[in-house]
């Protein structure tokens, strides 16, 4: 036992030429090295939980943190590094076993608990992710393997980016949404995260850039995930840890072309409802001055640029006092989206959803809920386009994606008219369809096999549910 080191910070050590590693341990070279750091004031702390869980630090001096964690560094010439590696975090608590002098340096330090119940949809806590960045060889080729997935952990911070970054003028990025689940067992689970890969890679290359090999995605979430444990919201507290991939052009560019740099990265974050109401019934007003996607456009990826076109649209709906927008096809025709989210409306017992038209985002939570929504019995219609017209004879309306999970739709407007849903009721009605949907994917996320909600499907829909979309990370014990 011991301390268990979860952060070091070392502040003052301009690093841009502190190469060490280049000297013999203990050479006059070597301590003109470290005496220059000594001089520059330069302190480390270790954050620390000691082994009765209690958080704190400990203060440092910097030549006691072994060299190699020094020299990993994301912005080479800062003068303020924070370092999570395993390694470096190994090295250090080894350190500390053995020096009691160190170890009595101990300051417990208060922090405040996060309100699992009462989290927004934000970035609430972020403390380590991931970054790797490739360089694109003369024939498109890049190394993804050159790089450790230990080596890619830093905390969360700043990067350090040309003011000709591609993302910066030309808007080269693509990004992914996942949530991870403490499972009622205790498992740390990923909800369906090679779709996630899958699709980051169809986006990747619509937008010319180098798609991230499935098994290096996969490695980056787990390490980002398991490098922060304590922010996996606890099972049944209604919140989920997101996750957050994302790849853009870092590269400098002038004229209108690729960049040759790319960086890969991924953050979390603990989470709430995406809407404000929760589970409360949201309203939308069709969109008919702006549209998000159009054919032969990027509406079918998760592309940034895909989302500031719908800022001006969301903006003005919620002035109005809309909670989000209900995009229609060019034509002003068919529903397509509900903000960030996939639509869906319930006529008659049967449900609807648009087709894939290819200015759709094939949303892993729509494929799911068919999928569902089909093996309890329900006719799904998501093989034609879906009239505006239809969707207003709806009796209820909900929107599906990672970060709306299921979010009902209490009315959308139109031409000054609104249509209510749900009976016009405040609340989702328990008999519902949309409840019923929402509670089993909520109990497949949660691992609450046991839920009643979850008897109307058959043990090999469960059977394959557990094995294809639960992506087990760590198992409890
Ligand atoms: N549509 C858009 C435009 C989105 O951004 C998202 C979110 O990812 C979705 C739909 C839902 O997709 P998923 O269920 O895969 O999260
Ligand atoms: C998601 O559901 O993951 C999204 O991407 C929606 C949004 C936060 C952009």
């Amino acid at each position: 036992m011991g301390f268990r080191v979860t952060r070091i910070d070392v502040s003052g050590a301009n690093l841009r030429n502190f190469r060490p590693d280049l000297y013999k341990y203990g050479s006059k070279q070597y301590n003109a090295l470290i005496g220059r750091l000594k001089r520059a004031r330069c302190r480390a702390t270790l954050h620390v939980v000691d082994e009765r869980g209690r958080p704190g630090t400990i203060s440092a001096r910097v030549r006691d943190i072994p060299l190699a964690t020094l020299q990993h560094v994301l912005i080479p010439g800062a003068t303020q590094h924070s370092h999570v590696r395993p390694s470096d975090l190994a090295a250090a608590e080894q350190i500390l076993r053995h020096n009691p002098e160190m170890a009595r340096r101990f300051r417990s330090s208060r922090v405040q608990p996060i309100d699992w119940a009462t989290l927004p949809f934000d970035l609430n806590a972020s403390k380590v992710m991931f970054v790797q960045i490739v360089s694109v060889g003369k024939d498109g080729s890049v190394d993804w393997g050159a790089q450790t997935i230990e080596n890619g952990l830093f905390p969360f911070q700043d990067f350090a980016l040309s003011p000709a970054a591609n993302i910066l003028h030309y808007g080269q990025g693509g990004f992914e949404g996942m949530k991870a689940f403490r499972q009622a067992n205790g498992d740390i689970v990923i909800f369906r995260p090679y779709e996630n890969a899958q699709r980051m890679q169809r986006g990747a290359k619509r937008l010319v850039m180098p798609p991230i090999p499935e098994d290096r995605f996969m490695e980056a979430i787990k390490a980002a995930v398991l490098a922060q444990p304590e922010l996996i919201p606890p099972a049944g507290s209604g919140a989920a840890l997101y996750i957050r991939p994302f790849l853009f052009g870092s590269g400098p560019v002038l004229g209108v072309k690729p960049a040759s740099e790319y960086t890969f990265a991924v953050f979390v974050s603990p989470v709430g409802p995406y809407f404000k109401a929760g589970f409360q019934p949201t309203s939308l007003r069709v969109e008919t001055k702006y549209h998000r996607s159009g054919p032969g456009l990027t509406g079918d990826i998760k592309a940034d640029g895909n989302y500031v076109v719908g800022l001006m649209a969301a903006k003005e709906a919620k002035a109005a006092g809309f909670g989000e927008i209900l995009w229609l096809d060019a034509a002003c025709e068919n529903v397509e989206e509900a903000g960030a989210a996939n639509f869906f409306c319930v006529v008659d017992n049967e449900i609807y959803t648009s087709m894939l038209t290819g200015t759709i985002l094939p949303g892993i939570t729509r494929d799911s809920i068919i999928q569902l929504a089909r093996e309890f019995g329900y006719t799904v219609h998501d093989d034609a386009k879906l009239p505006l017209a239809r969707v207003l004879q709806a009796q209820e309306a909900f929107c599906t994606g990672t970060a709306a999970v299921i979010s009902p739709i209490g009315s959308i407007e139109h031409d000054g008219t609104k249509t209510a849903f749900f009976g016009g009721s405040e609340d989702v009605p328990e008999n519902s369809v949309t409840s019923r949907l929402y509670k089993a994917l909520l109990a497949i996320q949660e691992g609450r096999w046991e839920d009643s909600v979850l008897r109307g499907l058959s043990s090999q829909f469960i059977d394959r549910v557990k094995r294809e979309w639960i992506y087990v990370l760590n198992t409890a014990g």
